[in-house]
């Protein structure tokens, strides 16, 4: 069944589990990720990015109405979100395109741009009886963006610093930079677990973590028994679908019908939801 965000990250947080949340682009992602998520017995949210709206020629629409109609047929309980937003005009279409969340992507700017575009967006949001994420600190490697240097401390957010912020914002949950870095291909990121503890004794809403597919899954275990509530992950499912096709590909240099080749990449996306949406709601004890 389709369901709001808000809800599964309070009973996720209230139980201290976490719901991954999945980056999809096409519906094969969409179907692989509710798929994952029915084997797994989790919950699961499915994310659309700004730059999978451009890529889907800038309107939110088809593969938000796909992804809403697939997760209300759907065995696990799915939430939809828009992800990564920067464009105002693209916020106000998300309760239109299905969305219970969206988060706001400005933490490249000013503190205090910052704070005032997630405040805008969280009076909005309340009133449309949505969730507002933003991101305090630095979480690099976004697309188009230079090389980040993860060790900077700058780039780190800070945990007094992060409990004005969701003060003064009201926004429902908080990307933190503890670590991590978006679009990285293998499991070689290390987390700053001293700091998430400390971040989340400050913070009283739910924190994400972004750039999960970089994330070793020991560490990403031991980020949601310190306080991670949304596990965002984008790329993992990416190596996955091309790697399958790759090999239905080579498999069968003949091949034409594209249901043959993509049916091996949406599989391989599939276990991989599987695995992870698993990994994140119920944590294995050390
Ligand atoms: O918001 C999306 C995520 O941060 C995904 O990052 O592609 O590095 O897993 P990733
Ligand atoms: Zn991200």
């Amino acid at each position: 069944p389709l369901v709001d965000a808000g809800g599964l990250l309070t009973a996720a947080r209230a139980r201290g589990g976490a719901v991954a949340a999945f980056n999809v682009i096409t519906l094969e992602h969409v179907e692989a990720v509710l798929e994952g998520a029915g084997r797994a017995g989790a919950p699961v949210i499915l994310q659309i990015s700004e730059n999978a709206v451009r890529y889907r020629r800038d309107d939110p629409l088809p593969l938000a109405r796909a992804a809403t109609a697939a997760a209300e047929a759907a065995d696990a309980p799915a939430a939809l979100h828009l992800d990564h937003v920067r464009d105002p005009e693209l916020l106000r279409r998300a309760a239109e395109a299905g969305c219970s969340s969206v988060m706001v992507d400005a933490a490249h700017l000013p503190y205090r741009d910052n704070l005032a575009a997630c405040a805008a967006a969280a009076r909005w949001a309340r009133a449309n009886g949505l969730w507002i994420e933003a991101e305090l600190g630095v979480v690099g490697g976004k697309a188009g963006e230079p090389p980040p240097d993860p060790h900077h401390p700058a780039a780190r957010t800070d945990p007094e610093a992060a409990r004005a912020f969701t003060a003064a914002s009201g926004v429902d949950a908080l990307a933190v930079a503890i670590g991590s870095r978006h679009a990285m291909t293998n499991r070689a990121a290390a987390l700053d677990h001293r700091l998430l503890v400390r971040l989340a004794a400050r913070v009283p809403v739910p924190l994400v973590l972004h750039g999960s597919s970089g994330v070793p899954e020991d560490e990403l275990v031991a980020a949601v028994r310190g306080g991670i509530t949304k596990v965002n992950i984008g790329t993992a499912l990416n190596v996955a679908l091309t790697a399958g096709v790759r090999a239905a590909l080579a498999d069968d240099p003949e091949v034409v019908d594209p249901r043959r080749w993509l049916a091996g990449g949406r599989s391989a996306m599939a276990a991989t939801a599987a695995r992870l949406a698993a990994l994140v709601h119920h944590p294995p004890t050390a």
